[in-house]
This record gives structure tokens, sequence and C-alpha cells, in this order.
């Protein structure tokens, strides 16, 4: 097993909705793992495909009571409020609280081509709701209020005051060294 490079926001591919899966093969499968044990490194508790790069609907997940490989995962049914600080592996450093339902009832398929069906809630509900919005091409700063966008512009300024700016409207952020040249855009 190997690990992925994180796509940063900025990267055209965390903002292209990604297609449905729709053959299981070994790349798929070893892929996957490699998703695992690139989670694990980052520290985190779900890695969508298309932050490894990948064009395709699924993502990996372990919050310590469950884990699993979710393919073509949907939300059909969600339910009530929550607010949760919320960060993103692609959006490193950073996070808000933000309301979403509570609970949801996820479907999809799992890697032998069971039907998936989970009633999740809180955090588990909180984490397929993030990364389903990965597939979709959303990310986290989607979700900010205008409160929020204005501290988010204000961090973001921060982080690159040592860096010429770019055009108006445009934040790069500071990306651990990495040059993806890539700016957060905040209407
Ligand atoms: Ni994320």
């Amino acid at each position: 097993m190997s690990t992925h490079e994180i796509r940063v926001i900025g990267d055209p591919v965390l903002r292209t909705p990604a297609a449905d899966v729709t053959d299981v093969d070994g790349a798929l499968v070893r892929l996957s793992e490699d998703m695992f044990s690139t989670m694990y490194e980052a520290l985190g508790i779900g890695l969508a495909a298309p932050q490894v790069g990948v064009q395709k609907r699924f993502f990996v997940y372990d919050h310590g009571e469950d884990s699993g490989v979710v393919l073509n995962p949907r939300i059909v049914e969600s339910d009530g409020e929550w607010a949760f600080e919320e960060g993103c592996l692609s959006v490193p450093g950073l996070s808000w609280e933000i309301v979403r339902p509570k609970t949801i009832h996820l479907v999809g398929v799992d890697l032998d081509g069971n039907e998936l069906s989970i009633e999740a809630d809180e955090l588990e509900a909180r984490l397929f709701q993030h990364e389903i919005d990965h597939l979709d091409g959303v990310l986290l700063v989607d979700h900010l209020d205008d409160e929020q966008r204005r501290d988010a512009r204000r961090a973001l300024n921060e982080l690159t005051v040592a860096r010429p700016s770019q055009s108006g409207g445009s934040f790069p952020m500071d990306t651990g060294g990495r040059s993806s040249g890539g700016g957060l855009h905040l209407p």
C-alpha cells in the first residue's frame, strides 16, 4: 500500500463532479486501500476519491466505531439540524462551525457489490455528508455564512501576508510548501 498526495483547495479536480463507479476491479480495490493509508497518515476520518485526484463517486471512512468503502453513495432521507466544527484535509488548518442535518439515511454499494443502507447520526452523518459534497465538487467553504466568509478571508490573508497578492478576490493558501498555485475564491 502507498499513500497519495491530498489535493488542496484551488485544484480543479475538487470542483469537478465525479462519475458513478460502474466497475469494481483490482485497481479500484488497491486505490481504496491506498486511500485508507492516505487518510490514516493525515489523521482524517474520511477521504473521497477526488481528494486524491480520482473523479469517481466513492469514499473511504473510519471514525473509530465503524469503517468502510462506499461506492455511489446517496442520501435518501435527512432530518434535524446539528452544528459542528468541521474541517477538511483539502482545506488544511482551517475549520468552521457549520449546521447540517443531524441524521441521514445513506445508501450505496460496498466493494463486494452488497447494497449498503446506513442510518447515521451526528459525527457519522456529518462525515458522510461532507464526503458526498466532495463527490459533487462542493467544498466546506461553500457552506460558510457571511460572517464566516469574512473571517475566512482574514485567516487566508494572514496565511499569505508574505506572498505577493494575485488578482483581486484570490486568496492563495499556504499549502505547506507545495506549489499548487491554488487560490480560494470567496464571493
Ligand atoms: Ni473534506
